[in-house]
Protein backbone atom coordinates (compact mmCIF):
# COMPACT_ATOMS: atom_id res chain seq x y z
CA UNK A 1 0.00 0.00 0.00
CA UNK A 2 2.26 3.10 -1.45
CA UNK A 3 2.01 6.05 0.93
CA UNK A 4 2.15 9.84 0.49
CA UNK A 5 0.78 12.81 2.44
CA UNK A 6 -2.17 14.27 1.34
CA UNK A 7 -1.57 17.43 0.37
CA UNK A 8 -3.78 20.68 1.44
CA UNK A 9 -6.50 18.96 3.27
CA UNK A 10 -7.32 22.49 3.89
CA UNK A 11 -8.72 22.94 0.00
CA UNK A 12 -11.98 20.97 0.32
CA UNK A 13 -13.27 23.35 3.78
CA UNK A 14 -15.40 26.29 3.26
CA UNK A 15 -14.07 30.14 4.69
CA UNK A 16 -14.36 30.38 7.87
CA UNK A 17 -12.86 27.65 8.65
CA UNK A 18 -11.56 27.01 12.59
CA UNK A 19 -7.86 25.86 12.26
CA UNK A 20 -6.87 24.85 16.17
CA UNK A 21 -3.58 22.91 14.69
CA UNK A 22 -2.42 22.57 11.14
CA UNK A 23 -0.47 19.45 11.50
CA UNK A 24 -2.42 16.76 10.21
CA UNK A 25 -4.83 19.86 10.43
CA UNK A 26 -7.77 20.08 13.31
CA UNK A 27 -10.41 21.88 12.82
CA UNK A 28 -13.92 22.94 12.02
CA UNK A 29 -16.49 25.50 11.20
CA UNK A 30 -17.39 28.01 13.58
CA UNK A 31 -21.03 27.99 15.46
CA UNK A 32 -23.20 29.75 12.87
CA UNK A 33 -22.11 27.61 10.13
CA UNK A 34 -23.31 24.73 11.92
CA UNK A 35 -26.62 23.01 12.48
CA UNK A 36 -27.64 25.04 9.65
CA UNK A 37 -28.93 22.44 8.13
CA UNK A 38 -29.55 18.58 9.50
CA UNK A 39 -26.63 17.46 7.25
CA UNK A 40 -22.99 19.21 7.91
CA UNK A 41 -21.52 19.75 4.20
CA UNK A 42 -18.17 18.33 4.25
CA UNK A 43 -16.85 21.60 3.31
CA UNK A 44 -17.71 22.48 6.97
CA UNK A 45 -17.44 18.87 9.00
CA UNK A 46 -14.66 19.23 11.54
CA UNK A 47 -11.72 17.35 11.10
CA UNK A 48 -9.75 15.38 13.87
CA UNK A 49 -6.24 14.13 13.22
CA UNK A 50 -3.36 12.80 15.73
CA UNK A 51 -0.70 12.95 12.71
CA UNK A 52 -0.18 13.87 8.87
CA UNK A 53 -3.00 12.56 7.03
CA UNK A 54 -1.89 9.85 4.75
CA UNK A 55 -2.37 9.41 1.31
CA UNK A 56 -3.70 5.93 0.34
CA UNK A 57 -4.09 4.78 -3.08
CA UNK A 58 -7.80 2.95 -3.51
CA UNK A 59 -6.62 0.37 -5.64
CA UNK A 60 -3.77 -1.09 -3.31
CA UNK A 61 -5.65 -0.36 -0.38
CA UNK A 62 -6.94 -3.86 1.31
CA UNK A 63 -8.45 -4.46 4.64
CA UNK A 64 -7.00 -7.31 6.91
CA UNK A 65 -9.44 -9.21 9.00
CA UNK A 66 -7.88 -11.21 11.73
CA UNK A 67 -7.90 -12.47 15.07
CA UNK A 68 -10.62 -14.81 16.65
CA UNK A 69 -12.44 -15.42 13.50
CA UNK A 70 -12.91 -18.98 11.76
CA UNK A 71 -11.05 -18.05 8.67
CA UNK A 72 -8.86 -14.42 7.87
CA UNK A 73 -9.95 -12.11 5.11
CA UNK A 74 -8.13 -9.72 2.87
CA UNK A 75 -10.42 -7.36 0.80
CA UNK A 76 -10.14 -4.70 -1.29
CA UNK A 77 -12.20 -1.89 -1.99
CA UNK A 78 -13.88 -3.50 -4.81
CA UNK A 79 -14.11 -7.02 -3.02
CA UNK A 80 -15.99 -4.60 -0.30
CA UNK A 81 -18.22 -3.18 -2.99
CA UNK A 82 -19.05 -6.47 -5.20
CA UNK A 83 -19.60 -8.79 -2.29
CA UNK A 84 -21.55 -6.92 0.38
CA UNK A 85 -24.89 -5.12 0.29
CA UNK A 86 -24.37 -1.26 0.25
CA UNK A 87 -25.78 0.55 3.52
CA UNK A 88 -26.76 4.43 4.34
CA UNK A 89 -26.50 5.44 7.75
CA UNK A 90 -26.85 9.06 8.90
CA UNK A 91 -24.70 9.54 11.97
CA UNK A 92 -23.30 12.66 14.27
CA UNK A 93 -19.42 12.15 15.24
CA UNK A 94 -18.80 14.14 18.36
CA UNK A 95 -15.37 14.07 18.72
CA UNK A 96 -14.79 13.57 22.98
CA UNK A 97 -12.87 17.34 22.78
CA UNK A 98 -16.48 18.95 22.26
CA UNK A 99 -16.96 21.65 24.34
CA UNK A 100 -13.42 21.33 26.29
CA UNK A 101 -12.63 25.09 26.36
CA UNK A 102 -15.03 25.39 28.88
CA UNK A 103 -13.32 22.91 30.93
CA UNK A 104 -10.02 24.56 30.64
CA UNK A 105 -11.58 27.95 32.02
CA UNK A 106 -12.96 26.01 35.12
CA UNK A 107 -9.08 24.20 35.19
CA UNK A 108 -6.02 24.01 32.99
CA UNK A 109 -5.89 20.90 31.05
CA UNK A 110 -2.36 21.10 29.41
CA UNK A 111 -1.63 19.82 26.18
CA UNK A 112 -5.05 19.32 24.52
CA UNK A 113 -6.16 21.06 21.84
CA UNK A 114 -9.07 23.55 22.86
CA UNK A 115 -12.07 22.56 21.32
CA UNK A 116 -15.18 24.51 21.79
CA UNK A 117 -18.32 23.52 19.39
CA UNK A 118 -16.37 22.77 16.24
CA UNK A 119 -15.97 19.20 16.88
CA UNK A 120 -19.25 17.12 16.16
CA UNK A 121 -21.03 16.95 12.48
CA UNK A 122 -23.70 15.26 11.13
CA UNK A 123 -23.06 13.13 7.36
CA UNK A 124 -25.21 10.29 5.72
CA UNK A 125 -22.24 7.90 5.48
CA UNK A 126 -22.37 5.11 2.99
CA UNK A 127 -20.47 1.76 2.78
CA UNK A 128 -21.02 -1.92 3.89
CA UNK A 129 -22.01 -3.28 7.19
CA UNK A 130 -19.02 -4.16 9.26
CA UNK A 131 -21.61 -6.99 10.20
CA UNK A 132 -21.69 -8.58 7.03
CA UNK A 133 -17.90 -8.32 6.71
CA UNK A 134 -17.69 -10.45 10.17
CA UNK A 135 -20.21 -12.86 9.44
CA UNK A 136 -17.76 -13.62 6.11
CA UNK A 137 -15.14 -14.11 8.49
CA UNK A 138 -16.82 -16.05 11.14
CA UNK A 139 -16.92 -14.61 14.54
CA UNK A 140 -14.62 -16.82 17.06
CA UNK A 141 -16.64 -17.65 20.06
CA UNK A 142 -13.63 -15.85 22.33
CA UNK A 143 -14.18 -12.71 20.71
CA UNK A 144 -15.16 -9.97 22.84
CA UNK A 145 -14.33 -6.80 21.47
CA UNK A 146 -13.24 -5.57 18.27
CA UNK A 147 -9.98 -4.20 17.74
CA UNK A 148 -9.21 -1.41 14.74
CA UNK A 149 -6.06 0.55 13.58
CA UNK A 150 -5.34 2.66 10.75
CA UNK A 151 -2.49 3.80 8.64
CA UNK A 152 -2.01 7.10 9.84
CA UNK A 153 1.70 6.81 12.03
CA UNK A 154 1.38 8.06 15.17
CA UNK A 155 4.23 8.97 17.74
CA UNK A 156 3.80 8.44 20.86
CA UNK A 157 6.32 7.06 24.06
CA UNK A 158 9.27 6.79 20.93
CA UNK A 159 6.81 4.43 19.20
CA UNK A 160 5.58 4.90 15.61
CA UNK A 161 1.87 3.14 15.28
CA UNK A 162 -1.48 3.69 13.34
CA UNK A 163 -4.04 5.21 15.50
CA UNK A 164 -6.69 2.63 16.91
CA UNK A 165 -9.34 1.16 19.54
CA UNK A 166 -11.82 -1.09 20.64
CA UNK A 167 -15.81 -1.77 20.67
CA UNK A 168 -17.09 -4.21 22.31
CA UNK A 169 -17.90 -7.42 20.16
CA UNK A 170 -22.07 -6.56 20.55
CA UNK A 171 -21.43 -2.90 19.16
CA UNK A 172 -19.22 -4.05 16.54
CA UNK A 173 -22.52 -6.20 15.18
CA UNK A 174 -24.88 -3.76 15.33
CA UNK A 175 -26.18 -3.55 11.53
CA UNK A 176 -25.53 0.40 11.51
CA UNK A 177 -21.70 -0.06 11.85
CA UNK A 178 -19.91 0.88 8.69
CA UNK A 179 -17.13 0.54 6.90
CA UNK A 180 -18.03 3.24 4.98
CA UNK A 181 -16.64 4.34 1.81
CA UNK A 182 -18.68 7.49 0.72
CA UNK A 183 -19.71 10.76 3.03
CA UNK A 184 -22.85 12.78 2.32
CA UNK A 185 -23.11 10.71 -1.47
CA UNK A 186 -19.14 11.05 -2.40
CA UNK A 187 -16.22 9.23 -2.06
CA UNK A 188 -14.52 9.56 1.50
CA UNK A 189 -11.52 12.27 0.78
CA UNK A 190 -8.83 11.62 2.36
CA UNK A 191 -9.04 13.90 5.28
CA UNK A 192 -11.98 12.28 6.40
CA UNK A 193 -10.61 8.51 5.86
CA UNK A 194 -10.64 7.58 2.31
CA UNK A 195 -10.54 5.19 1.06
CA UNK A 196 -12.20 3.36 3.88
CA UNK A 197 -12.86 4.74 7.51
CA UNK A 198 -14.86 2.83 10.23
CA UNK A 199 -18.10 4.66 11.35
CA UNK A 200 -19.45 3.78 15.04
CA UNK A 201 -22.50 5.28 15.62
CA UNK A 202 -23.08 6.79 18.75
CA UNK A 203 -19.70 6.48 20.10
CA UNK A 204 -16.95 9.01 20.44
CA UNK A 205 -15.53 10.28 17.37
CA UNK A 206 -12.27 8.36 18.26
CA UNK A 207 -13.84 4.69 17.64
CA UNK A 208 -14.46 5.63 14.47
CA UNK A 209 -11.26 4.89 12.91
CA UNK A 210 -9.95 6.07 9.85
CA UNK A 211 -7.97 5.00 6.79
CA UNK A 212 -9.03 1.57 8.49
CA UNK A 213 -6.15 -0.89 7.55
CA UNK A 214 -7.28 -3.73 10.09
CA UNK A 215 -9.99 -5.34 12.64
CA UNK A 216 -8.80 -7.70 14.46
CA UNK A 217 -11.50 -9.48 16.79
CA UNK A 218 -10.21 -9.63 20.55
CA UNK A 219 -10.88 -11.48 23.90
CA UNK A 220 -9.79 -8.39 25.55
CA UNK A 221 -10.00 -4.43 24.63
CA UNK A 222 -7.39 -3.06 22.37
CA UNK A 223 -3.98 -2.45 23.43
CA UNK A 224 -3.54 0.55 21.35
CA UNK A 225 -2.43 4.13 23.22
CA UNK A 226 -5.85 5.51 22.04
CA UNK A 227 -7.80 2.97 24.03
CA UNK A 228 -5.57 1.89 26.81
CA UNK A 229 -3.98 5.24 27.61
CA UNK A 230 -5.82 8.06 25.97
CA UNK A 231 -9.65 9.03 25.61
CA UNK A 232 -10.42 8.60 29.12
CA UNK A 233 -12.17 10.07 31.83
CA UNK A 234 -9.57 9.96 35.18
CA UNK A 235 -11.15 13.07 37.40
CA UNK A 236 -7.98 13.55 39.49
CA UNK A 237 -4.94 13.43 37.43
CA UNK A 238 -1.98 11.64 38.85
CA UNK A 239 0.45 14.62 40.09
CA UNK A 240 3.68 13.08 39.10
CA UNK A 241 2.38 12.34 35.50
CA UNK A 242 -0.80 14.69 35.41
CA UNK A 243 -1.10 13.54 31.72
CA UNK A 244 -1.07 9.97 31.97
CA UNK A 245 -5.09 8.73 31.93
CA UNK A 246 -4.59 4.69 32.28
CA UNK A 247 -6.36 4.44 35.12
CA UNK A 248 -9.38 6.42 34.04
CA UNK A 249 -12.49 4.65 32.51
CA UNK A 250 -12.51 4.12 28.77
CA UNK A 251 -15.06 6.06 26.51
CA UNK A 252 -17.24 4.88 24.52
CA UNK A 253 -21.26 5.54 23.67
CA UNK A 254 -21.38 9.41 23.01
CA UNK A 255 -23.34 11.16 26.81
CA UNK A 256 -26.17 13.33 26.26
CA UNK A 257 -25.67 16.69 25.20
CA UNK A 258 -27.55 19.93 24.52
CA UNK A 259 -25.64 22.57 22.79
CA UNK A 260 -25.98 26.24 22.18
CA UNK A 261 -25.15 27.11 19.01
CA UNK A 262 -26.63 30.41 18.89
CA UNK A 263 -26.32 33.28 20.10
CA UNK A 264 -22.70 32.65 20.87
CA UNK A 265 -20.99 33.15 24.10
CA UNK A 266 -19.84 37.03 24.43
CA UNK A 267 -22.04 38.29 21.90
CA UNK A 268 -23.96 41.31 21.96
CA UNK A 269 -28.12 40.91 21.51
CA UNK A 270 -30.80 43.05 20.70
CA UNK A 271 -33.32 43.66 23.37
CA UNK A 272 -36.75 41.62 22.87
CA UNK A 273 -37.13 38.42 21.54
CA UNK A 274 -34.23 36.24 20.90
CA UNK A 275 -33.81 33.13 18.94
CA UNK A 276 -31.74 30.19 21.31
CA UNK A 277 -31.00 27.60 18.94
CA UNK A 278 -28.72 24.80 19.09
CA UNK A 279 -28.57 20.77 18.93
CA UNK A 280 -29.03 17.89 20.94
CA UNK A 281 -28.00 14.36 21.09
CA UNK A 282 -27.85 11.13 23.14
CA UNK A 283 -25.71 7.99 22.36
CA UNK A 284 -27.69 5.65 24.12
CA UNK A 285 -31.05 6.56 23.56
CA UNK A 286 -33.01 9.09 21.62
CA UNK A 287 -33.35 12.59 23.31
CA UNK A 288 -37.03 13.55 24.85
CA UNK A 289 -37.03 17.08 25.97
CA UNK A 290 -34.62 20.27 25.62
CA UNK A 291 -35.24 23.58 28.06
CA UNK A 292 -33.39 26.92 27.89
CA UNK A 293 -33.28 28.70 30.46
CA UNK A 294 -32.62 33.12 30.33
CA UNK A 295 -31.66 33.58 33.76
CA UNK A 296 -28.48 31.79 34.41
CA UNK A 297 -31.05 28.42 35.71
CA UNK A 298 -33.73 29.78 37.39
CA UNK A 299 -36.64 29.53 35.17
CA UNK A 300 -36.95 27.32 32.20
CA UNK A 301 -39.15 27.22 29.12
CA UNK A 302 -39.58 24.10 27.37
CA UNK A 303 -37.64 24.03 23.53
CA UNK A 304 -38.81 22.73 19.65
CA UNK A 305 -37.42 19.39 19.26
CA UNK A 306 -37.09 19.02 15.70
CA UNK A 307 -37.03 14.92 14.62
CA UNK A 308 -33.91 13.64 14.47
CA UNK A 309 -32.62 12.36 10.71
CA UNK A 310 -31.65 8.77 11.90
CA UNK A 311 -31.82 6.98 15.21
CA UNK A 312 -27.62 8.36 15.49
CA UNK A 313 -28.27 11.77 14.73
CA UNK A 314 -28.44 14.86 16.56
CA UNK A 315 -31.79 16.80 17.17
CA UNK A 316 -32.05 20.49 16.36
CA UNK A 317 -33.91 22.49 18.54
CA UNK A 318 -35.11 26.14 19.04
CA UNK A 319 -36.26 28.73 21.94
CA UNK A 320 -37.96 32.39 21.64
CA UNK A 321 -36.46 33.60 25.01
CA UNK A 322 -37.15 37.25 25.89
CA UNK A 323 -34.45 39.50 26.73
CA UNK A 324 -34.20 42.60 29.10
CA UNK A 325 -30.88 44.92 29.01
CA UNK A 326 -27.46 44.07 30.85
CA UNK A 327 -26.12 40.99 30.93
CA UNK A 328 -27.75 37.18 30.56
CA UNK A 329 -26.86 33.83 30.79
CA UNK A 330 -28.50 31.58 28.52
CA UNK A 331 -28.83 27.57 29.55
CA UNK A 332 -29.33 24.36 28.04
CA UNK A 333 -29.85 21.39 29.42
CA UNK A 334 -31.82 17.75 28.19
CA UNK A 335 -33.36 14.65 29.60
CA UNK A 336 -33.48 11.45 27.43
CA UNK A 337 -35.81 8.60 26.67
CA UNK A 338 -34.98 6.86 30.09
CA UNK A 339 -35.22 9.92 32.02
CA UNK A 340 -31.94 10.80 32.31
CA UNK A 341 -30.91 14.28 32.57
CA UNK A 342 -26.87 16.21 32.41
CA UNK A 343 -25.05 17.12 35.13
CA UNK A 344 -25.73 20.63 36.28
CA UNK A 345 -21.73 22.20 36.73
CA UNK A 346 -18.41 22.14 35.02
CA UNK A 347 -16.74 21.54 38.30
CA UNK A 348 -18.91 17.54 38.24
CA UNK A 349 -17.76 16.88 34.63
CA UNK A 350 -14.10 18.50 34.66
CA UNK A 351 -11.05 15.43 34.49
CA UNK A 352 -7.55 15.65 33.26
CA UNK A 353 -7.77 15.13 29.62
CA UNK A 354 -10.92 17.41 29.23
CA UNK A 355 -13.10 14.73 27.92
CA UNK A 356 -16.78 14.54 26.95
CA UNK A 357 -18.32 17.91 28.41
CA UNK A 358 -21.96 17.10 29.29
CA UNK A 359 -22.71 19.67 32.16
CA UNK A 360 -25.56 22.12 30.98
CA UNK A 361 -24.18 24.55 28.39
CA UNK A 362 -24.05 27.75 29.44
CA UNK A 363 -23.59 30.97 27.45
CA UNK A 364 -23.62 34.94 28.57
CA UNK A 365 -24.30 37.44 25.97
CA UNK A 366 -24.57 41.19 26.13
CA UNK A 367 -28.09 42.39 25.84
CA UNK A 368 -28.41 45.91 24.50
CA UNK A 369 -31.58 48.80 24.43
N1 LIG B 1 -8.60 7.68 12.78
C1 LIG B 1 -7.28 7.74 12.55
N2 LIG B 1 -6.71 6.78 11.83
N3 LIG B 1 -6.52 8.75 13.05
C2 LIG B 1 -7.07 9.75 13.83
O1 LIG B 1 -6.35 10.67 14.26
N4 LIG B 1 -9.11 10.61 14.89
C3 LIG B 1 -10.35 10.14 15.52
C4 LIG B 1 -11.27 9.47 14.51
N5 LIG B 1 -10.54 8.54 13.70
C5 LIG B 1 -8.47 9.70 14.10
C6 LIG B 1 -9.21 8.63 13.51
C7 LIG B 1 -11.10 11.17 16.20
S1 LIG B 1 -10.54 11.60 17.75
C8 LIG B 1 -12.25 11.69 15.69
S2 LIG B 1 -13.19 12.75 16.60
C9 LIG B 1 -12.71 11.35 14.35
O2 LIG B 1 -11.83 10.48 13.68
C10 LIG B 1 -12.83 12.60 13.51
O3 LIG B 1 -13.27 12.30 12.21
P1 LIG B 1 -13.20 13.43 11.09
O4 LIG B 1 -11.82 13.97 11.03
O5 LIG B 1 -13.65 12.77 9.83
O6 LIG B 1 -14.20 14.48 11.51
Amino acid sequence: MARAVASQPLKEKEPGYRVLDAEGLNGGPPPDQLGLGELTPVGRFFARNHAPIPGVDPKAWRLAVRGLVRQELSLSLEDLQRRFLRHEVPATLVCAGLRRAELVRHRPVPGELVWDLEPAGTAVWGGVALRDVLMAAGVGDAAVHLGMAGLDEVERGGKTFGFGGSVPIEKALEPDVLLAYEMNGQPLTALHGGPVRLVVPGYIGARSVKWLAEIELLAAPSANYFQAAAYRVLREPDPSDPRDVRAGDALGEVALNAVILAPEQGSHVRAGEVTVRGWAMDGRCPVRRVEVSSDGGRTWIGADLAAAEGRWTWQRWTAQVTLPPGPAVLVARAWNEAGQGQPETIAEVWNAKGYANNAWHRVAVEVHG
